[in-house]
């Protein structure tokens, strides 16, 4: 069965190929290769033994998108992952932004809409959400205005395929809301390729970890937490990837109870910053620079995910801890700089 994968060659998606293609689905990849490297191919071929394809395109190119489809009748589901999520290059440049995550998926539906049955699995976020009222957070939590035009692109993104879906005969689709993706495949094949200075905390860590940056900056420690750190719910790469093939089965196998749905993929348990320190300096054995800096503009205090609709309908669990993750993280680090 054939499944395509854009921005397979990205962080999640390319942990999200490896999975597929050990559960013996046929995986072609479309990656325009703006945040990511055609050398992360190798690395998926070395983890599964088997190369998927792959084809170049940037789907802002309609017509290119249209003819990979006629050359791809059997494509059978859509896992998409292709979008840029940079939020402070996103206030800087919104079109691009809008062009970048909104125009490609209006362009990705419109040849799905053209089957008789199509699956769609779309990367969405819990920044969908803002600050939640209340912990941790379940699929039921209103969506607050968006913070920025890339956490826009998420929601508009999500409501484009709500209200498509509810006039396509035959279109499915499951939008994930991800928490806070990290790690890397235990191969130490696949990992985070961030460019540039990362924005994300635990690539920033690792990285001033292996000496490639002098200190961390903490944003905050006035928050209205235990320790005035922010909280977020820090989730395994490879435990995301899955629940990206379980979704998709659950599509294919025609188990949803409606054809839009909605889950959020988290491990339940908010860590705040000075404990994802801390886990790094336990799995490390290495001292952290840090210093306590201003807050960052747009954090929310606390964001952790209720997973009781992810555990008992989609049949999905997190089964990995910070610690694991943030272990994996940093074997990944030492191997890429070694
Ligand atoms: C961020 C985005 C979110 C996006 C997600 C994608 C913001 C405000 N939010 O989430 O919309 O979906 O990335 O990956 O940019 N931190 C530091 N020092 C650093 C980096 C981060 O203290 O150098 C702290 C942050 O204040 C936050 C936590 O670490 O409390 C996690 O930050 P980050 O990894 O950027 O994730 P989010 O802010 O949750």
């Amino acid at each position: 069965m054939k499944i395509l994968v854009t921005g397979g060659l990205g962080f999640i998606g390319s942990h999200t190929v490896v999975e597929l293609q050990d559960k013996g689905f046929e995986v072609v990849i479309i990656d325009d290769c703006s945040n990511s490297s055609e050398k992360v191919l190798e690395g998926i071929t070395s983890i599964t033994g088997k190369m998927p394809l792959f084809e170049k395109i940037d789907l802002k190119e309609k017509s290119k998108v249209e003819a990979f489809f006629k050359k791809y009748q059997d494509i059978e589901g859509v896992i998409h992952f292709a979008a840029s999520k940079a939020v402070g290059e996103s206030v800087e440049k919104p079109l691009l932004y809008y062009e970048n995550n909104i125009g490609t998926l209006v362009y990705l539906l419109k040849e799905l809409s053209k089957k008789n049955t199509s699956n769609f699995i779309f990367s969405s976020s819990c920044t969908v959400y803002g600050q939640a009222d209340k912990m941790p957070i379940s699929e039921t939590a209103p969506v607050k205005p968006a913070e920025s035009p890339y956490g826009n692109t998420k929601q508009m993104g999500e409501e484009i395929i709500r209200d498509t879906c509810a006039v396509t005969q035959g279109l499915n689709a499951i939008a994930l809301r991800y928490f806070n993706p990290m790690g890397a495949h235990p191969s130490g094949h696949i990992g985070e390729l961030p460019i540039g200075v990362p924005q994300n905390l635990v690539p920033f860590i690792t990285q001033t970890g292996v000496g490639l940056r002098e200190q961390l900056s903490v944003f905050g420690d006035d928050y209205p937490t235990e320790d005035g750190t922010c909280i977020r719910d820090y989730i395994y790469v490879v435990d995301l990837a899955k629940a990206h093939v379980q979704a998709l089965q659950r599509l294919l196998e025609g188990k949803n109870e409606e054809n839009y749905e909605v889950f959020n993929l988290g491990t339940g348990k908010g860590s705040s910053v000075l404990e994802v320190i801390h886990s790094f300096e336990r799995v490390s054995g290495k001292k952290l620079n840090y210093k306590i800096v201003d807050r960052r503009p747009g954090d929310v205090v606390s964001a952790y995910a209720d997973t009781k609709k992810a555990n008992e309908v989609l049949g999905w669990k997190a089964e990995y801890t910070l610690d694991e993750a943030m272990k994996s993280a940093w074997e990944w680090e030492q191997k890429i700089r070694a």
